[in-house]
């Protein structure tokens, strides 16, 4: 099992969009993934068809309360598992401020669901994906202690690389916590082939990252911002869609790493 997180403390960059598609397509590939969202505005949450005003058990009841991950799943609409999370997700990090291990909380919960659900001959899961907050506040610091690895979604624009160092630096710091924790991949999202200064713009991301750039780029396609409307992944509102087929092609990139590793 292999868990990443969606991150990048920028808004509006695609990380939600990246992770339900993402989700969603590897699901599409008979993975077995749960997807966690872990940002208060709970867009991974309505995005998979889930209401996030009546929601029995969410994300914050496993990091505030002590509810097991494995009792807060749920079959979202989408066909896959959610833990789901809403606005009473705001404000952990005061609730939390000064208790120790609080960076620690999301990390014990998957040791637990794997502890309780593997019975030990598989894991519960083939991936763990988490949406993460357009911030480093505690929940994303919770994100990249559990998780393996990180897939960095950046739009090609002037300001992308902006912030970006503050990202790397927490990722570093974080090492000492998380030994494993590792940039996996960096995906351009809200690709606009037509435009010069994205093109420009991606070429020093190579520059700056290298082999680590997925080869897939995501088009920007109306059909990628529509569907969370409809609270569907693109590929169950419009499979054939550019967006859609962009996802499944980073998803097939996402199994090759795996497997190659
Ligand atoms: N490739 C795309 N083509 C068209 N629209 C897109 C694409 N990716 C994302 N969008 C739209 O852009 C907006 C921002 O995307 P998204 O919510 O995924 O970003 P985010 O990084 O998760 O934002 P936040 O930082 O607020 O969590 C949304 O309205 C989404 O539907
Ligand atoms: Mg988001």
């Amino acid at each position: 099992m292999e868990i990443i997180a969606i991150a990048n403390q920028k808004g509006g960059v695609g990380k939600t969009t990246t992770a339900v598609n993402l989700t969603a397509s590897l699901a599409d590939k008979r993975k077995r993934v749960l997807l966690i969202d872990l940002d208060p505005q709970g867009n991974a949450t309505t995005g998979t068809g889930l209401s996030k005003n009546n929601l029995e058990l969410t994300i914050a009841d496993v990091l505030l309360d002590g509810v097991s991950l494995q009792e807060a799943i749920i079959k979202s609409p989408a066909g896959f598992d959610v833990i789901a999370a809403n606005r009473e997700l705001a404000g952990m990090d005061i609730t939390l401020m000064g208790e120790t291990n609080s960076h620690e909380l999301l990390k014990s919960a998957v040791s637990e669901l794997i502890a309780e659900q593997g019975d030990k001959q598989s894991p519960p899961y083939d991936y763990i994906i988490m949406d993460c907050a357009p911030s480093l506040n505690l929940l994303t610091i919770n994100a990249l202690v559990a998780t393996d690895s990180v897939i960095i979604p950046m739009q090609c624009e002037y300001y992308a690389l902006e912030g970006l160092a503050d990202l790397s630096q927490t990722i570093e710091r974080l090492t000492e916590l998380n030994p494993k924790l590792h940039i996996r991949g960096v995906v351009r999202t809200l690709f606009d082939t037509r435009n010069t200064l994205a093109k420009d713009v991606s070429k020093e991301l190579e520059a700056h990252f290298g082999d680590i750039m997925y080869k897939t780029h995501i088009p920007r396609n109306i059909r990628l911002a529509e569907a969370p409307a409809h609270g569907l992944p693109v590929l169950a509102y419009e499979r054939w869609s550019k967006g859609a087929r962009a996802y499944q092609k980073l998803a097939a990139e996402v199994i090759k790493q795996s497997s190659s590793s």
